[in-house]
């Protein structure tokens, strides 16, 4: 399906149409920002790493009856995907404290959570992406109560699969986060990425720091860290 024009660019991916009106490109971009755009840079190389990562993990959930917007790889850095309806909402999944719940519950990095926790936050950039509850999901009618619940089991499952599938690779799964959309057939649909950028991984025997907080704490080795998580799950 050959590109024809660009139609959305965000911090670390560019969506362009195809001659089928329900059939988009993905672009992968070495763009990385943190800290809601505020920190800025480039990471060697991502937008390959990322395509094949996605690629790969969408292609395990799919293989595991998950609904994406996959549909292949198409070059170096860019895959086909089914155009969604995206919902306008962030779902976060917390295995392990890190990242943004340790500052705002006093949590010490690295504690275990004994379930999952599942956060929604609202998609507005000007807004800084914020915590919503399922009240008002429902009132600003960003989804309705059929839809969330549908979004929780998907995402509780994708955090199953994932987990073990990351545990197998001697990587733990600290947190990540998903996007959801409907497609043409209606159904709902895991949209956006799986990598590095959004997700927490951290080696099962040293908890090294293997994403992209190795750019938002300036640790260096990040371009290393990408590699290989890529390494680990191909
Ligand atoms: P947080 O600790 O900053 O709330 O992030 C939780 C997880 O969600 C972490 O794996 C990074 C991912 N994430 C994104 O992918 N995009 C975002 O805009 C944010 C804030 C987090």
């Amino acid at each position: 399906m050959g590109i024809e024009t660009l139609i959305y660019e965000g911090k670390a991916k560019k969506l362009f149409s195809t001659k089928d009106e329900n059939i988009l490109i993905q672009e992968f971009k070495d763009d990385a920002t943190a800290f809601n755009g505020q920190k800025k840079g480039q990471i060697l190389n991502k937008g390959v790493i990322n395509n094949q990562i996605s690629t790969r993990l969408y292609q395990y959930l799919e293989s595991h009856f998950i609904s994406t917007h996959f549909l292949k790889k198409v070059s170096y850095n860019a895959m086909e995907i089914r155009k969604l309806k995206m919902f306008k909402l962030e779902v976060i999944v917390r295995n392990i404290a890190a990242g943004s719940i340790c500052k705002r519950e006093n949590i010490a990095e690295g504690t275990v959570f004994p379930s999952p926790l599942l956060e929604f936050c609202y998609k507005d950039d000007s807004l800084g992406d914020p915590f919503i509850t399922t009240e008002e999901i429902l009132e600003k009618k960003l989804a309705n109560a059929k839809e969330i619940e549908i979004i929780r089991k998907m995402t509780l499952k994708i955090n199953a699969l994932l987990k073990d599938f990351f545990l197998r690779r001697n990587l733990k799964l600290v947190d990540f986060k998903l996007e959801f959309g409907i497609g043409k057939d209606k159904s709902i649909r895991l949209g956006d990425e799986i990598s590095p950028d959004t997700c927490r991984f951290w080696d099962a025997t040293t908890n090294e720091k293997l994403d992209k907080d190795r750019f938002r704490q300036d640790l260096g080795g990040v371009e290393n860290a990408y590699e290989e998580i890529l390494s680990r799950i191909s």
